[in-house]
């Protein structure tokens, strides 16, 4: 459209068009900004029914027609989509818990790539396998909960995970060996569950790892070596530590930047960094 300004029409047009796109602007501002997008209200409301009990509230912020980016626990990124989930339980109070299993629902919140429900005690079932369909999963902490079966062997399709934590839970069965293709992963805890069964050796091909833990399982065989400096070349050069006694047996498991701690620490007294609220994990 050609406004001429020899036309005596034209102020008024252009302010008619001022007015008519400022009025679109802020209709489309409003609608944008009112709800987050439809699917994963779904799905987050999908979660909060499979819950069965939370008696400490955690979840009531949670309400259909609210924009679900400002519920408890919601992180979204500019666009109004959700990329992560992080609910942590209280220690100090007992009341603060959720239970039932993690709804496949979430499946629905497509930009989601980190998953936190920690200290939560009582989410039980068996490992979220909705995960596998959102490729693109960096975080998962799913820890001190009572999640049980197997650590699916899939896991390895979740190449881009960075964090990787199930630990306190009730997990059995030996840790899947396609868990050495997760080469991007800076964080493994497996500590506190039932795992039986050797230690992929290919868990020392993982050489972003700087927490590493695999203490109280019912693991066999030898620890992984990542002290070797020449580490590079996988396998070759990995020396292993025999682990006394027998299958049975329960060992400490740790790395904790071992260039330059002399004396590594256990890994059960090391903390994970505080991820409290909606930050990331700081790459390194
Ligand atoms: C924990 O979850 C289980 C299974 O969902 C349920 O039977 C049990 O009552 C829950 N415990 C508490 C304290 O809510
Ligand atoms: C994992 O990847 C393999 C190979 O691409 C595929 O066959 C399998 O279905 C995937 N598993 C899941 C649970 O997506
Ligand atoms: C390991 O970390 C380095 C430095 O942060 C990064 O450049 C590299 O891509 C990481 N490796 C993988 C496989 O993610
Ligand atoms: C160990 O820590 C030092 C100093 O914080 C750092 O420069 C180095 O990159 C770390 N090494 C590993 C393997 O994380
Ligand atoms: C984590 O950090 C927040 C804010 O810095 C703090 O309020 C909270 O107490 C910390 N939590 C833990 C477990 O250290």
């Amino acid at each position: 459209m050609i406004i001429s300004l020899s036309n005596p029409h034209s102020p008024f047009l252009l302010l008619f068009f001022f007015f008519f796109f400022t009025i679109l602007t802020l209709h489309s501002l409003t609608v944008t900004s009112a709800t987050c997008h439809v699917d994963d209200e779904t799905g987050l409301l999908g979660f909060k029914s499979s819950i069965t009990a939370d008696p400490s509230g955690i979840l009531s912020s949670w309400k259909p027609g609210s924009d679900c980016c400002t519920w408890s626990g919601i992180t979204c990124l500019v666009s109004k989509r959700v990329t992560s989930l992080y609910l942590m339980g209280q220690s100090n109070k007992p009341n603060s818990f959720l239970s039932g299993p993690i709804s496949p629902s979430l499946s629905k919140l497509k930009f989601l790539d980190g998953l936190y429900l920690r200290n939560l005690r009582n989410i039980s079932g068996p490992f979220p396998d909705f995960l596998f369909g959102l490729p693109e999963f960096k975080y998962i902490y799913i820890d001190n909960n009572k999640l049980s079966g197997r650590i699916p062997g899939s896991i390895g399709n979740l190449t881009r995970l960075y964090s990787l934590s199930l630990s306190d839970n009730q997990f059995s069965g030996p840790i899947p060996s396609s868990i050495s293709q997760l080469t991007g992963l800076t964080q493994l805890n497996l500590g506190g569950n039932r795992l039986t069964g050797p230690i992929p050796n290919g868990i020392q091909k993982l050489k972003n790892l700087t927490l590493f833990s695999l203490d109280r399982n019912q693991l066999s065989g030898s620890i992984p070596d990542f002290s070797d400096p020449s580490r590079s070349s996988e396998f070759s050069g990995s020396r292993t530590t025999n682990l006394p006694g027998n299958s049975r047996h329960r060992f400490p498991l740790w790395r904790q930047n071992c260039s330059t701690s002399s004396s590594p620490k256990p890994v059960s007294t090391v903390k994970f960094p505080n991820f409290s609220g909606i930050s990331r994990p700081s790459t390194r």
